[in-house]
């Protein structure tokens, strides 16, 4: 069954949900599932925006064939090469041979790398400040480097005012029916799955995201169309509110995330404690994740979210808890900024994991990581309340 979705006067959306893929880019858990966004403007000449990932293809060739209701499509504008949005350009020109491909100097050299045919493909290259117009509206692009590719495009429609904006402001999970973040309620449904995918997707470009949100300031933008997830037509401040918090490394709380990793239970009870005795000072909002349970995308969002970050772990082979390294280098590679950190290290003969974890932290930027370290002999006991109390005392401070 075809399905398009109106958004505004011959803009429509034709893309797809899925909700099979485990993984996005066979990395990130995607439980709520994901929308690949491709929009189909119906004006005297007809485009679509981007296409969609090979695993709706079925859904969205469809979709695409249903919306053009027998005319021929003129123009396929790509403003992002990434597969998730690119796999079915070959299907779409296999179909229309005579459609112009319009992109940058850069998706062109992708293009031909995933595609060599697209050699021969009708091209019209663009760069920022060009515009393409179907009739009755006009598209201008704006180049978005490193958000979070290297050729990515945003286009702006004069005539609707929507901005189409590559995969800025998109999120995790499928649309449920519903087009607009209007239709639901964005902060239950959406607010910490779009955390998530901005953190580990688009986190490390946060110089670059601050550079298109300023050339953005200068439009007058009434509809956000994004790639992945639902358009935004009212209260665009809150997303944008949050896309200036999360791109300058700003938290959102001042609440304590807890991270433990633990062998055989011990630390986990050390973490308990901790959490205990920051909810007995006052501290709401407290958070305990085992960083062997926990897949690291959402303690990446976690780490967008607070900015007080608990780290508690065992010394393993002289060395950090494995899966606490991995989070930290995790961190270190999408390079999380601000943030106070608070270290407990467990060890039954040499603990020296808080040192370790410090030495890595300390390649973040405008980070604190207190001095006071929690050292744990295998297992806390009523000999450590004191120590306990002052590395709870020195969070609730910090
Ligand atoms: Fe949704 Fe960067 O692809």
């Amino acid at each position: 069954m075809n399905g398009q979705k109106k958004i505004t006067d011959g803009i429509f959306w034709i893309g797809g949900s899925d909700r099979r893929l485990e993984r996005f880019e066979n990395i990130f858990p995607i439980p709520e599932g994901v929308s690949y966004n491709s929009y189909f403007i119906d004006d005297e000449k007809t485009a679509v925006f981007d296409t969609a990932d090979i695993t709706v293809a079925d859904q969205y060739i469809e979709n695409l064939k249903h919306a053009l209701g027998g005319r021929k499509l003129d123009y396929l504008v790509v403003l992002h090469m990434e597969p998730d949005h690119c796999s079915c350009i070959d299907k779409v020109v296999a179909l229309f041979p005579d459609v112009t491909v319009v992109g940058g100097k850069q998706t062109f050299v992708f293009m031909e790398q995933f595609f060599p045919q697209a050699k021969d493909f009708n091209r019209l290259e663009v760069k920022e400040g060009d515009t393409l117009s179907t009739g009755s509206h006009t598209f201008s692009f704006v180049a978005a480097p490193m958000v979070h590719w290297p050729e990515v495009l945003f286009a702006y429609d004069t005539a609707s005012k929507a901005l189409l904006s590559a995969d800025a402001f998109g999120t995790f999970g499928a649309l449920d029916g519903g087009i607009f973040a209007d239709e639901y309620d964005f902060e239950r449904d959406f607010l910490d799955s779009a955390r998530r995918y901005y953190a580990n997707i688009v986190g490390k470009y946060g110089p670059q995201v601050q550079a298109v949100l300023k050339k953005a300031q200068g439009l007058d933008i009434q509809m956000i169309l994004p790639l992945h997830g639902p358009v935004w037509r009212q209260d665009l401040n809150v997303l944008l509110d949050k896309y200036q918090k999360w791109s300058t490394y700003e938290s959102e709380t001042d609440g304590v995330i807890v991270v433990y990793g633990s062998l055989y239970g011990h630390t986990a009870s050390a973490a308990e404690a901790v959490a205990s005795s920051l909810r007995d000072k006052g501290v709401k909002g407290v958070k305990v994740y085992d960083v062997s349970g926990t897949d690291v995308s959402y303690l990446i969002g976690e780490v967008w979210r607070c900015r007080k970050i608990v780290l508690m772990c065992p010394t393993y082979n002289n060395g950090i808890y494995t899966p606490m390294e991995n989070f930290l280098s995790d961190m270190a590679a999408l390079s999380v900024q601000n943030r106070v950190f608070a270290l407990a290290q467990n060890g039954t003969w040499a603990p020296v994991s808080g040192k370790l974890m410090s030495e890595k932290l300390s390649q973040l930027k405008n980070v604190t990581v207190l001095e006071n370290i929690l050292t744990i002999k295998s297992a806390l006991s009523a000999k450590d309340t004191e120590a306990l109390n002052s590395f709870t005392d020195a969070i609730v401070n910090a």
